[in-house]
């Protein structure tokens, strides 16, 4: 499974990058918000950072305003990727960028023939959101799996982005789940290496060593 990161804030993102382990960002207008940064400025800096994937959301609400849009932000950079609403105008819009060559990344999914619909449209990536589904008391786990059914069954090859990732074990529910991708939040993947019988092993392995 590959880790994105789930931010518009340069700083996080050269965190994670520091880490080692970061395939790509994902964005969202809230993201690009909280960062405080005009949306393709913000998008042209994290490009610059990161070699894989950057989603960059365009506006619509129309089709033919989120394939213009699409296509200027395609302009920032070879490594962005198109986020378009999984709705009828999204949709349409997905179908032509993705005929240009452009990558897509179809968000706000939450249901499986959501995804079905998008990988028809030629998406690169589908974007599940678990929390938002957990909120309302919803399985974002049996979203992933069946999706993961849907796609295997047909060889499609967009990939499933597991996103709105609030916790390690979302991000155990995505991996288990079999979602290609995971993006999740700087907080989020700093908590994933947490263990208190790993901190305490330390402790005493380096006590034991005479360091301590
Ligand atoms: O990648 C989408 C994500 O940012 C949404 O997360 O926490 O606002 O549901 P959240």
């Amino acid at each position: 499974m590959k880790f994105f990161i789930d931010t518009a804030d340069p700083a996080q993102i050269k965190q994670a990058a520091d880490l080692g382990l970061l395939d790509g960002v994902t964005t969202n207008p809230t993201l690009i918000k909280r960062a405080g940064l005009p949306r393709d400025s913000a998008l042209q800096t994290i490009c610059a950072l990161v070699d894989g994937p950057v989603s960059g959301e365009a506006l619509g609400p129309d089709a033919d305003t989120f394939i213009k849009e699409g296509l200027a932000l395609a302009e920032i950079a070879e490594n962005i990727v198109v986020k378009l609403p999984a709705n009828a105008a999204g949709l349409k819009a997905c179908r032509a960028l993705s005929q240009r060559g452009i990558a897509v990344n179809m968000t706000l999914i939450f249901q499986p023939v959501q995804a079905l619909l998008c990988a028809r449209a030629g998406a690169a990536f589908v974007s599940p959101f678990l929390g938002r589904l957990d909120d309302i008391c919803s399985s974002g786990m049996e979203l992933i799996e069946e999706m993961r059914i849907i796609f295997d069954n047909y060889g499609f090859e967009t990939e499933i982005l597991a996103a709105s990732i609030r916790s390690p074990e979302h991000v155990k529910q995505a991996a288990l789940a079999g979602a290609d991708v995971c993006t999740v939040p700087l907080d989020v993947l700093l908590k994933l290496l947490n263990h208190p019988l790993t901190a305490s092993g330390i402790a005493a392995f380096e006590a034991d060593a005479g360091l301590r």
